[in-house]
């Protein structure tokens, strides 16, 4: 299949350009489009055919759900039975990176929700994604745009190592501003169980609702046979080709550690005071030590580029679990398959 490849750098600007991505979802083709989070691989949530084409593209196993992406927080309405709690998680962080899971309503074919009977929604704010799904009338569903188990691409030129000849059109947007997926919660009565942590952070959905639960495979290793809250739990997530193992231990023994493995080759995801200690052609840092935002901004990027220096390992800090800090943990133990080295 033949990738067009269109360019938006001035993302009031879109021309026609939306136009025709609209006209490939609607008839059933996939289309590769910014969010806020990382790039989403879209399809028309109507159609069983888009969700089976979405399933192929990615070579994602068909039982693990697909997000649906509306323009407007109330066309929850049409596609799942929402609640109060809904409208205030709504109210609260919408659009922007939260995803709601709700039993869902007939029109959402069985296809989208990995034969689920609740569905995954979520309303982006990033404005082409926005006028994307505006401009098509039907929600968009869309996993992120890797290949199953790689990093997820926060920007054009990771979808396009991935996706080039397995979708019509990828829109480049620029980098993705997040960098992280969003967070998704599962609504069930009055309560929450945070599935995946993300930039909206547990403390901030506890600011909404009383009862936030986090769910155990978030910090945890699902045990052999355990059946997982969410299907995408149960796959290996985030990984680079090399192994990648987080020390876990005092700061300075961590640093000596990582000088000593890159005399051996291995190549270390760092932060920024720590460059200039070193070994400059195996170490990429991922933001200063504090900064989480930008922590989160480049771990997938820093992961796949780290890939390309050919070591055999690569080492990182493990995070601490404060804030956006717990998303980090979340995707830095999945992408290390859980070896945790300790100091
Ligand atoms: O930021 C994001 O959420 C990005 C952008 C493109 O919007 N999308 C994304 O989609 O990360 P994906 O498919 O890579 O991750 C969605 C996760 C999967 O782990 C899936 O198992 C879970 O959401 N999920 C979807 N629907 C679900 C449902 N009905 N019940 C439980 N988990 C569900
Ligand atoms: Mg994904």
């Amino acid at each position: 299949m033949e990738t067009k490849i269109v360019r938006i750098i001035d993302t009031t600007e879109y021309g026609n350009k939306l136009e025709e991505a609209a006209a490939i979802i609607l008839r059933g083709g996939l289309v590769v489009f910014p969010t806020e989070t990382v790039y989403g691989l879209g399809g028309n949530a109507l159609l069983d055919g888009a969700a089976k084409s979405i399933y192929a593209a990615k070579g994602r196993p068909s039982d693990n759900p697909l997000i649906i992406h509306v323009a407007h927080p109330e066309d929850a309405d049409k596609y799942a039975h929402t609640s109060e709690l809904y409208y205030a998680l709504a109210k609260a962080f919408m659009p922007g990176p939260l995803t709601v899971i709700m039993p869902k309503r007939e029109c959402i074919p069985k296809s989208v929700t990995g034969g689920l009977d609740s569905v995954a929604v979520r309303c982006p704010s990033h404005p082409i994604a926005h006028a994307l799904i505006d401009a098509c009338g039907v929600p968009i569903a869309a996993p992120s745009a890797n290949i199953s188990g790689r990093p997820s691409p926060t920007s054009a030129k990771y979808v396009e190592e991935d996706m080039t000849g397995r979708v019509d059109m990828i829109i480049d947007g620029g980098e993705c501003e997040i960098g992280l997926e969003s967070t998704i919660v599962k609504i069930e009565g009055n309560s929450l169980t945070l599935l995946r942590p993300g930039a909206i952070t547990y403390d901030a959905l506890c600011c909404v609702c009383e009862n936030v639960q986090i769910a155990p495979a978030v910090l945890n290793q699902l045990a052999e046979n355990e059946k997982p809250l969410s299907p995408g739990m149960k796959y290996r997530h985030y990984a680079p080709n090399a192994s990648f193992v987080l020390i876990d231990g005092d700061e300075n023994a961590a640093l000596e550690f990582f000088k000593n493995e890159q005399k051996n080759g291995s190549a270390v995801l760092c932060y920024d005071e720590e460059l200039s200690s070193l070994d400059p052609s195996l170490s990429i840092s991922i933001g200063a030590r504090d900064d989480l935002g930008a922590q989160a901004k480049r771990l997938f990027s820093a992961l796949r580029e780290a890939d390309k220096l050919g070591a055999h390992t690569i080492y990182a800090h493990l995070p601490n679990l404060d804030g956006l800090g717990l998303a980090l943990y979340n995707r830095m133990i999945r992408a290390a398959a859980h070896t945790i080295k300790k100091i």
